[in-house]
């Protein structure tokens, strides 16, 4: 049986957080022998849903949501997700999931292996803790909030997050002109991937990479919002 193993994990707040579950993913693949990715459910790429795409020649997918402490919605989201993916695929895809990591009891042997490990003194400077940088409120002329909560990650909010970001950088438009957000669920679900640009209030429903692109270069560069969107209901 051809077998691959996803780690599932929540976005963080900084990329080196993705990368360690990237990282995890390649030290468990070296114990497995089998391939391993990690992957997202919300706020970071790739999404459960490129993930799941990308195991094509797979029998059997399993699992592994990655956590701690326990996260009871990405149980939950898991299975929705899986879902909603299983309704657009037709392929007969073995999808199951193991327990928790929170709950296994290999983590109470490698808390006590921490603890009797090297320990390092923290001695701190708490000059870090108030930088000038960031205290500082850019005088950016548009805010964009990109949805990344779970059901505009698993409609693709992860491809339009990158294609807006690709394309502002092409134009030059940093963080004092445009400033990107990745924001949480913005509640109308339904109608995503959503993009959000204020001050104008303009919502973006359905967005793809193709209309992505546009709201960088006809609203977000020229001024004139993207006009064919469907009307806000
Ligand atoms: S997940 Fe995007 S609006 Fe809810």
């Amino acid at each position: 049986m051809n077998r691959q193993v996803l780690l599932v994990a929540r976005s963080v707040t900084h990329h080196g957080g993705h990368d360690a579950v990237h990282r995890l993913a390649e030290a468990v693949a070296g114990a497995l022998g089998v391939p391993v990715r990690g992957c997202f459910l919300d706020g970071a790429a790739p999404s459960l849903h490129t993930a799941l795409d990308a195991a094509a020649d797979a029998d059997e997918v399993v699992l592994v949501p990655t956590h701690l402490p326990p996260d009871r919605y990405l149980d939950t989201w898991i299975r929705r997700a899986v879902a909603h993916w299983r309704q657009q695929h037709e392929r007969a895809l073995r999808i199951v999931v193991t327990a928790p990591l929170a709950g296994q009891p290999a983590l109470v042997t490698a808390v006590v292996a921490a603890v009797a490990g090297p320990l390092t003194e923290l001695a701190g400077n708490p000059g870090p803790f108030r930088s000038p940088a960031w205290s500082r409120i850019t005088r950016h002329r548009r805010h964009v909030l990109v949805c990344r909560g779970p059901r505009c990650t698993a409609y693709g909010a992860d491809e339009v997050a990158a294609a807006l970001a690709d394309r502002l950088a092409e134009h030059r438009l940093g963080d004092d002109d445009v400033l990107l957000t990745a924001t949480g669920c913005l509640f109308p679900c339904t109608l995503g991937p959503l993009v959000v640009v204020h001050p104008d209030d303009v919502w973006y429903e359905r967005v793809d990479r193709s209309t992505a692109t546009r709201i960088a270069d006809e609203h977000l560069r020229d001024g004139r919002p993207v006009d064919d969107r469907p009307p806000r209901g």
